[in-house]
């Protein structure tokens, strides 16, 4: 695993940015998994950018994405495919039938969860993974729980999610109690992942996932077991405890 701490937030999604370009640059039809959140905005935005530079582009490139609320329209204004239009997709020249995200509108959990994993099967999987990390240690929406995910799942929010999440909404009871999210074994099966965090919030949860146990009740904490192909991308307030802990296994910009 290698972990870089940048100065700002602006250097860490140039940095991610320079990741993914070259990912899209050495196969134009990467499969991309893609995350929402207020982490990748930096990310989206320079993406977007280098688009308009005609330095990548999205022609070819499909896209999975890592969740969705349940009872929300693609169309909701909250929902994730909503935010994933206005911030990527309809900024960058990919063609709308190869973007794809979990149908928080099926009521039917059974059947969305399966056609999410046979789609996510049928794109030959996934070749880069891009996560942001919950307060609670969630990927995707992997919440704390007694069990690792598999493959796509139906989650019930924890509070402190909602509570985070609640500021996309005009009040926590807007925030939808459940979501799909892709399971934990569909991420580590991607060919690499690439983390990001910023904000002191985020810096003891992203110590623990990183360097404590492998436990469930911190999901992220599963991708040591892939520490290989995972990259890590932080700006200083979130890599501070890492630094502070392990100072020998971070390069620091
Ligand atoms: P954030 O969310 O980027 O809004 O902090 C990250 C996450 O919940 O995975």
């Amino acid at each position: 695993m290698t972990i870089h701490i940048c100065k700002t937030y602006q250097d860490m999604s140039r940095r991610a940015a320079d990741f993914m370009a070259a990912q899209i640059t050495l196969k134009p039809d990467s499969v991309l998994g893609l995350a929402t959140g207020s982490t990748p905005l930096g990310l989206y935005a320079e993406l977007v950018k280098r688009c308009a530079g005609k330095q990548i582009s999205f022609r070819s490139i499909r896209t999975v994405n890592l969740d969705e609320y349940c009872g929300l329209t693609p169309d909701d204004e909250q929902s994730y495919s909503y935010f994933m239009h206005r911030n990527l997709f309809d900024r960058v020249d990919i063609p709308k039938e190869n973007v794809h995200l979990p149908d928080g509108s099926n009521p039917d959990a059974a059947a969305e969860t399966a056609r999410y994993d046979r789609l996510i099967e049928s794109l030959g999987g996934i070749d880069l993974q891009l996560l942001g990390i919950g307060h609670d240690g969630h990927i995707g929406f992997n919440e704390p729980s007694d069990a690792f995910s598999v493959g796509t799942v139906k989650i019930r929010l924890t509070d402190s999610t909602v509570e985070a999440n609640s500021r996309f909404f005009s009040s926590p009871e807007a925030v939808p109690e459940y979501a799909y999210s892709m399971g934990c074994r569909t991420i580590l099966n991607a060919g690499r992942i690439l983390l990001l965090a910023n904000g002191s919030g985020k810096a003891g949860i992203l110590e623990k996932a990183l360097f404590g146990a492998v436990t469930p009740e911190v999901p992220a904490s599963v991708l040591q077991l892939v520490s290989d192909k995972v990259t890590v991308v932080v700006d200083r307030e979130a890599g501070e405890e890492i630094l502070r802990k392990h100072p020998g296994a971070v390069t620091v910009e």
